[in-house]
């Protein structure tokens, strides 16, 4: 079997959104606790600035820290993991860990 390694060399970082939907659970999931709006406005402030091909972002399934308040953020690097993220923390998130690398 061959295995071929991607060159990431580009990549300033990559986020990762877990937007889960559960299916037939009473469990929380992050589809339900506004994550498409955590993405979609990461997505934006990300796009805005062309940096798609920098700034990798990802949608997952169940990162495994499930709550009802809000969406799992991961952010490479540095291995940052955000729990009960909302819309109105994600400002935050792009001040500390993506503007500083749109210079
Ligand atoms: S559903 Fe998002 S962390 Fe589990």
């Amino acid at each position: 079997m061959s295995v071929n390694k991607i060159n990431t060399s580009g990549r300033l970082a990559h986020v990762l959104v877990c937007v889960n939907q559960r299916r037939d659970s009473n469990l929380p999931c992050c589809a339900d606790a506004g994550a498409e709006e955590v993405y979609q406005l990461l997505r934006a402030w990300i796009e805005d600035r062309g940096m798609l091909a920098k700034i990798w972002l990802t949608r997952t399934e169940c990162l495994g820290w499930c709550t009802a308040r809000g969406a799992t953020v991961v952010i490479n690097p540095g291995d940052h993991w955000y729990r009960a993220v909302t819309a109105d923390d994600v400002p935050t998130l792009i001040e500390r860990h993506l503007a500083p690398l749109a210079t």
